[in-house]
C-alpha cells in the first residue's frame, strides 16, 4: 500500500474491519516511518482503522516529530508548533476519512510517544486514549488541561539508557494531576520494546469500557 501525501503529512490510512470504529493513531520513533508501527498496531487491535503519519523533521536523515537540541533537550516553541500542526492533521483526517476524534487511540514509541504526550497536554481534543512506549516529559504546560476523560498507558523500560525511570514517573504524575486515568507499566528491558508489554497494552485497551 502506498503512502498518501495529502493533508500536510506523508501518511498511511488503513480502513477498519468488521465495523470497528476505533482509530489507532501511530507515532514512530526517531528514524522510523509511517510503516514501522503498523505490525504492532495490528497486534494491539487487529480490526481498528490505522492512521500513521511520518514525522517531518529530519535529523541527519532520520524522521522525527519535532526537533531536539540534544538527547532529551527540546526546543519548546518548535515542539508546540509541531504539536499544533499534527493536531490540525488529525482533525483534517477525521473529516477526510470520516472518523470520530473521540475514538482516536494514540500509540507512540520514543519520539512518537513524546509527541503523543504533548498532544494530550496541549491539544487533548484530538486524542481520547494513549499508549506511550518509553516517553519522557516533553514539556509542562502553563495551564494543566483537564484529562479526566482520558485513559493513558505509560510503558517504561527499567534499564532504559535514554529515559530515566524518574522521568517516566514524573510524566505519569503529571497526567494524574490532570486527572487522567493513568496506568504505569514497567518492562524489564531497555529502550527497545518487548512482546510482553505489547500484550499488556492490548489487554489494557480491550478492558476499557469504550
Ligand atoms: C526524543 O528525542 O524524543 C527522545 O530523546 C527519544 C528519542 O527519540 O530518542
Amino acid at each position: 500500500m502506498t503512502s498518501s501525501t495529502r493533508l500536510g503529512f506523508t501518511h498511511k490510512f488503513v480502513e477498519s474491519k468488521d465495523g470497528n470504529d476505533m482509530v489507532l493513531f501511530l507515532l514512530h520513533g526517531t528514524g522510523g516511518t509511517e510503516d514501522d508501527l503498523i505490525p504492532l498496531a495490528k497486534e494491539i487491535n487487529n480490526s481498528a482503522a490505522l492512521l500513521s503519519p511520518r514525522g517531518k523533521i529530519l535529523e541527519n536523515g532520520a524522521p522525527r516529530f519535532f526537533r531536539r537540541l540534544a538527547e532529551g533537550v527540546f526546543d519548546i516553541d518548535e515542539l508546540k508548533f509541531r504539536a499544533a500542526e499534527l493536531s490540525d492533521f488529525i482533525e483534517k483526517a477525521s473529516d477526510f476519512y470520516k472518523f470520530d476524534l473521540q475514538r482516536v487511540v494514540a500509540i507512540g514509541y520514543s519520539n512518537g510517544a513524546n509527541m503523543a504526550a504533548t498532544l494530550l497536554l496541549l491539544r487533548p481534543k484530538v486524542v481520547s486514549k494513549a499508549i506511550l512506549f518509553r516517553p519522557m516529559v516533553p514539556l509542562v504546560p502553563d495551564t494543566l488541561p483537564d484529562l479526566s476523560n482520558k485513559n493513558i498507558f505509560v510503558s517504561g523500560g527499567v534499564y532504559d539508557p535514554i529515559v530515566p525511570n524518574e522521568d517516566t514517573e514524573r510524566l505519569a504524575e503529571l497526567f494524574k494531576k490532570c486527572r487522567a486515568n493513568t496506568l504505569v507499566h514497567w518492562e524489564n528491558s531497555g529502550h527497545e520494546l518487548r512482546s510482553e508489554e505489547i500484550v499488556d497494552a492490548r489487554n489494557w485497551l480491550s478492558n476499557l469500557s469504550n
